[in-house]
């Protein structure tokens, strides 16, 4: 992957209607609850990306049985014999959501030994928020430079104040508080779509858990867990990433699987810089036609139902060409203006000034080589390129490939003038079993 590249180029006006895959910020964390439970769960919608194979791996090292059927999306995940506790940390630094595996850990086996996680450098990322609450349930820490040994006498419920609604923190503590006997109580959480297929899938396996506004969980312990059957709630950020695509090439998109009520603010801009949306029944599908003299829009990112800081950047790559100027404010995270500098090589006019990006549209933007350097900038930079005269030709694919299934395949399916070029760019994807796995090891 550390050779491939991703060249874009001028593609006319994208159309067509597509069908999204599962949430990877929904797959990941639902797939660390499965620890909770002992027998076999059956996840639908998969998405086929890098940090989900990831995931596979760290269950898997765990004890758990994996089959993972890559033409059907379906996966399959026996805890059975899961009895292990400890995430060795080369598979810890591949990514951020590796931390949500404590949670799970400290319910089932009261212990956990994990490394710090991995991820995008999009800025501090600290894990403070998570610690401190973990702590407070009763978790002893023990840190040794990166890595922690944590071990828990008794699971403490209670109430559990969050200065600020963590996703990752608000998941954590829900995973490891629904086995703790009596009241739990998580203020100022997190209330993002994914968090509430996180609990969705908890009640399916048996949780009490009730939400309550404006953000708290409620959790009423219980003694024991069920496996689960669980289609995975459709990718918000994926849909963004289409919707985005058909409105810069000046096409038409619609995706009926959409759900319009996860993506309020970000459909309201839209439609301020001129987009027609159109939302089905119910909040679910969307259709977008795009106008072809589209305004810039100033938005500011925030937890759900704020703007998402995921689409920050791909949204960014519209103003680069839309008419006046934008004021684009990132306040979840500090260092999340990494695509600037790429835009800027291919002629974008923006100027940065600590969390906020003036961007003023230009006439035209110029293809030239581009590095991504985090996910969802990689999309930004695919964005651009479908729009700039000439080829874009992108590096750091990686970032791609660990989010977005086939993405790339999409875009073109739409008509975009994409491929994906270079060593290990499209391997064969190979159903993935666990025991036939260890039985090729063994021979
Ligand atoms: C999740 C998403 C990510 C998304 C983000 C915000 C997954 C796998 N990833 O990441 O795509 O961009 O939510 O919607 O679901 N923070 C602390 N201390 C902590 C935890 C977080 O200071 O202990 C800070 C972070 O540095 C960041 C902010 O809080 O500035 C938001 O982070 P958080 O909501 O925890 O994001 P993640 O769960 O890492």
């Amino acid at each position: 992957m550390e050779n491939a590249q991703l060249i874009v180029e001028p593609s006319g006006k994208l159309s067509g209607t597509v069908e999204l895959i599962g949430a990877k910020n929904a797959v990941l964390v639902i797939m660390a609850s499965l620890i909770l439970t002992t027998g076999k769960s059956k996840l639908t919608n998969v998405p086929y990306s890098h940090d989900v194979l990831q995931m596979i791996k760290l269950l898997e090292s765990l004890g758990a049985d994996i089959f993972f059927d890559v033409h059907e999306r379906v996966l399959e995940v026996d805890t059975t014999d899961l009895n292990r506790w400890h995430v060795c940390p080369e598979i810890m630094k591949k990514m951020r959501a590796s931390i949500l595996v404590m949670g799970p850990l400290l319910a089932r086996f009261a212990k956990a030994n994990i490394a710090l996680p991995g991820g995008c450098l999009i800025g501090a990322r600290p894990i403070d928020l998570h610690l401190k609450n973990f702590k407070k349930m009763g978790a002893e820490i023990i840190q040794d430079r990166d890595s922690f040994s944590v071990t828990l006498r008794t699971l403490a419920s209670g109430t559990y104040v969050l200065e600020y609604p963590s996703v990752g923190a608000t998941e954590n503590i829900l995973m490891a508080s629904v086995l703790a006997p009596g009241q739990t109580k998580v203020v100022n959480a997190a209330l993002e779509p994914e968090v509430m297929d996180l609990i969705c899938v908890l009640s399916k396996m048996g949780a009490k858990i009730k939400t309550i506004a404006p953000a708290t969980i409620i959790v009423e312990g219980v003694t024991e867990l069920r496996p689960v059957e669980h289609a995975i709630m459709p990718d918000r950020l994926e849909a963004g990433a289409l919707l985005l695509a058909a409105a810069i090439t000046g096409g038409e998109i619609n995706m009926p699987q959409a759900r319009a009520d996860t993506m309020d603010v970000f459909l309201l801009k839209l439609q301020e810089m001129g987009h027609h949306i159109q939302v089905g029944e119910n909040q679910q599908g969307i259709m977008l036609r795009a106008t072809q003299e589209p305004q810039a829009v100033s938005f500011k990112t925030g937890p759900y139902p704020g703007f998402p800081t995921d689409l920050q950047a791909p949204m960014m790559a519209l103003q680069t060409v839309a008419q006046g100027t934008s004021v684009i404010e990132e306040t979840v995270f500090e260092n999340r203006m990494l695509h600037v500098r790429e835009l800027q090589k291919m002629g974008a006019y923006i100027q940065v000034q600590a969390s906020k990006a003036m961007v003023t549209g230009v006439d035209e933007l110029f293809g030239t080589s581009v590095i991504a350097s985090d996910i969802r900038g990689s999309c930004a930079l695919v964005l651009a390129g479908l729009v700039a005269n000439g080829a874009t030709v992108m590096t750091g694919v990686a970032h791609f490939k660990r989010a977005y299934d086939h993405l790339e395949q999409k875009l073109a399916f739409l008509g975009a003038s994409i491929k994906l070029v270079g060593e290990d760019a499209s391997p064969v994807m190979h159903s993935y079993r666990t025991k036939q796995r260890r039985e090729e090891m063994r021979s």
